[in-house]
Parts: C-alpha cells; sequence; structure tokens
C-alpha cells in the first residue's frame, strides 16, 4: 500500500483538463453555476450539467453533491460549497474542512478511485490560501488513511505561488525532501 504521502499529487493548472475519476468543483449553494473554477467547470461540462444541478436543489455550506461530468473529460464533478472568509470566528475552518471531508465521503461512496480538488474557498471566497492548504492537506490525509480505496488526491493550483503553498504544506506534514 503506497504511503498517504504517495497517494498525494500536487497539479498546476486547469482542473477542468484532469481525466480523473471526480473533479470537485467549488460552487455556491444555489448549484447554478458562477465565475472562477465554477464557471470554469459549468463551460467545459456544457448545459447539460446546469440541467443536472437545477434538479439538486442546492448545497449547505460545507456540504457536497455528485453529478456526472458530460462533456469533461472527468467521470463525475463533486459540488462542494465553501464558506467564505469572514475573519475566522463564524467557523470557516471547520465548514471548510467539511467541504473536503464530504467530498472524499463522496468519492468513497461512488467507488471512486483519483479525485482532484481546487483550493476550495481562496478566491472569490477569499479564505487565507496557506490556511486553506493546512485544513486541505489534513483533511484529504484523515480520509485517505481512512479509506484504502482512494488511490490518489490531486490539489490542483491554478497558480504557481498556489503550488508552493500546496508543496511547502505537504512537506511540513510529511517531511517530504
Ligand atoms: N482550475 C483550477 N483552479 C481554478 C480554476 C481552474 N480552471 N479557476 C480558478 N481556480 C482557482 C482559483 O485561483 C482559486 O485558487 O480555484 C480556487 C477557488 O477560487 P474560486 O473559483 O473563486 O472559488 P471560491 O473562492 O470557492 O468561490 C466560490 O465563486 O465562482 C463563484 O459560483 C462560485 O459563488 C461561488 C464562488
Amino acid at each position: 500500500m503506497p504511503s498517504t504521502a504517495d497517494r498525494m499529487d500536487i497539479f498546476q493548472g486547469d482542473i477542468t483538463t484532469l481525466a480523473v475519476d471526480a473533479i470537485v468543483n467549488a460552487a455556491n449553494e444555489s448549484l447554478l453555476g458562477g465565475y472562477g473554477v465554477d464557471g470554469a467547470i459549468h463551460r467545459a461540462a456544457g448545459p447539460r450539467l446546469l440541467e443536472e444541478c437545477r434538479a439538486l436543489g442546492g448545497c449547505r455550506t460545507g456540504d457536497a453533491k455528485i453529478t456526472r461530468a458530460y462533456d469533461l473529460p472527468a467521470k463525475r464533478v463533486i459540488h462542494t460549497v465553501g464558506p467564505v472568509w469572514r475573519g475566522g470566528d463564524l467557523d470557516e475552518d471547520a465548514l471548510l474542512a467539511s467541504c473536503y471531508r464530504r467530498s472524499m465521503g463522496l468519492a468513497v461512496e461512488h467507488g471512486l478511485e483519483t479525485v482532484a480538488f481546487p483550493a476550495i474557498s481562496t478566491g472569490v471566497y477569499r479564505f487565507p490560501k496557506a490556511r486553506a492548504a493546512r485544513i486541505a492537506v489534513r483533511e484529504v490525509a484523515r480520509s485517505l488513511e481512512a479509506h484504502p480505496s482512494i488511490a490518489v488526491v490531486t490539489f490542483v493550483a491554478f497558480s504557481a505561488s498556489d503550488y508552493e503553498i500546496y508543496e511547502r504544506e505537504v512537506s511540513r506534514v510529511f517531511h517530504r525532501p
């Protein structure tokens, strides 16, 4: 069994290009699309994704729901709603952790083995990037340890600086050289 650290990957680029079992969308509670990664995923998946999302009746912050991926190379899309950063005293950390936990839970439930996450809440929702990366790596590591069925989780960074934040956090946690 590969180590937990070996089951984590970091990729710099556009999450919509990844042919993994599931990509995770940083959505809003309506699930009716938006900007950032939400906009990119809906543009790449095509209009049928929005049709399916309409039938889901929204998603609470910290929760996640799964759909098909239509024209995307991935097989499924897991839509999760991260918290808006409001200074850190309104359960933002716990809600962000819940996004990763619930998304990983759906991947396990649906027998998905490879999952790619964007940096949830760190764009429009203004969650501090390094703080978010610490929560992301911690929660994904816990899920990987609990669920051997997940082979690889990829953290997708949209910029070189975001890539470095993930690399620093994974190295810190796993003392990777
Ligand atoms: N691939 C990977 N990462 C991306 C992409 C992409 N194509 N586009 C943006 N990102 C990155 C951003 O750089 C940021 O690091 O995804 C991270 C999350 O940023 P947002 O997409 O703004 O998501 P978030 O901060 O969670 O805000 C969600 O924005 O688009 C709306 O409908 C969405 O209301 C919701 C809110």
